[in-house]
């Protein structure tokens, strides 16, 4: 009971806030959420389910997501497609196929394309430019863009060459845990650049793994406490799952035998932070196979994001093992993720899906 009511006394604080930041939830009543039970649980799910119709509607909107190149030049600890692993068949898509995708991206009723790799991909970065130049001209998609640390100027070009939106999770709130497995960036270096994607009008997303090795209770409450500190406009998050050929592949997940907490940390996230658009990402699906994205739909989330990289690419840009759709092909993806859509009795999102936050 204690937490229905907590729920909604935080949905009422955080929708009647204006401007001040600081009215939104505790990390103490934050916490009380992660811990629902039994039917305080279902209350919690009920309550972010309400809490997103009432923010972002019936409407999903639905992002179509090219990885364009498995080539990195970080060792982010947990990533399949991590430098050091040399199993990996790397590759990178030319511009023209990836502009192919696009277009296929937008005959399929897809609003925006989702473009994503490696953090040094094979394609330079004024080739992502000129690509999104050409994808503004040529199709109505909104781009997202999701390729990792970069300096200023070339957010600022990627931005002048009509980039929407850009995609850089922050991964832990924990200072020590994000230096454990990021041995080539600082969690400052990635808040900065989300500080400054923001400052440059660009709308930014962000978001962390779940149950990341060490993580705790107090941990994950502070990563959803960052989201909303961030104001940000998308937050993604999954289970962090454990890829074989990494440094972390026989370490399990922190909550290994309590999987309820990552859809109790989606639900928690959405009450904190009612206006931003959350998708019911892969992970999910991976750790809950064929329904955890329409779960995550019904307790909290809004947005879905079909794989539409070309099949023969797909099983080198596995980041952690039971990726799912690996083997069916983007128009089965698509078709497949509207009747997901459909059959929860949800709306396909017409136009780009733009964030819910002034732009
Ligand atoms: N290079 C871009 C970047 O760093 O933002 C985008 C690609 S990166 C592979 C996309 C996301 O995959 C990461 O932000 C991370 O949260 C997630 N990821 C990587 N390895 C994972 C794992 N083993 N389990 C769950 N998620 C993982
Ligand atoms: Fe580079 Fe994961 S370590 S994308």
């Amino acid at each position: 009971m204690i937490c229905i009511i907590l729920s909604e006394r935080i949905d009422r604080r955080v929708t009647e806030r204006t401007s001040n930041r600081n009215e939104g939830p505790s990390r103490d009543e934050i916490i009380a959420l992660l811990a629902a039970e039994g039917g305080e649980c279902t209350r919690l799910y009920e309550n972010a389910d309400r809490v997103r119709r009432e923010h972002t509607g019936d409407d999903v909107y639905v992002r179509g997501i090219i990885e364009f190149s498995n080539i990195c030049a970080n060792d982010c600890l947990y990533c399949g497609i991590r430098a050091s692993n040399s199993v990996v068949n790397r590759y990178t898509m030319t511009s023209e196929e990836i502009l192919a995708v696009a277009r296929s991206i937008e005959a399929m009723e897809q609003t925006t394309v989702v473009l994503q790799s490696g953090e040094t991909p094979g394609i330079s970065d004024k080739d992502i430019g000129l690509l999104i130049r050409q994808i503004k001209e040529e199709t109505t998609l909104a781009v997202t863009l999701s390729v990792g640390n970069r300096p200023p100027e070339t957010y600022r070009y990627w931005k002048d060459c009509g980039l929407d939106r850009y995609l850089i999770r922050f991964e832990t709130s924990d200072r020590e845990l994000f230096a454990r497995f990021h041995p080539d960036c600082s969690l400052n270096e990635r808040i900065s650049c989300l500080r400054i994607l923001k400052d440059l009008g660009i709308q930014t997303g962000s978001g962390f793994m779940i149950g990341l090795p060490g993580e705790t209770i107090p941990i994950l409450a502070d990563n959803i406490l960052l989201c909303r500190e961030l104001d940000l406009d998308m937050i993604g998050i999954g289970p962090f799952i454990p890829h074989p050929d990494t440094p972390l592949g026989r370490e399990p997940n922190a909550y290994e035998g309590d999987k309820e907490i990552f859809f109790k940390a989606l639900a928690a996230l959405r009450i904190a932070n009612p206006d931003a658009h959350i998708p019911a990402t892969t992970a999910f699906d991976a750790v809950f196979p064929g329904t955890g994205r329409d779960l995550a739909l019904q307790r909290g989330a809004n947005i879905f994001m079909p794989n539409n990289t070309p099949v023969r690419h797909r099983k080198d840009y596995l980041l952690y093992p039971g990726k799912p759709c690996v083997d069916e092909s983007a128009d089965q993806c698509v078709n497949c993720v509207m009747a997901r859509i459909k059959a929860l009795g949800r709306t396909v999102g017409k136009g780009p899906g733009h964030s819910l936050k002034k732009f």
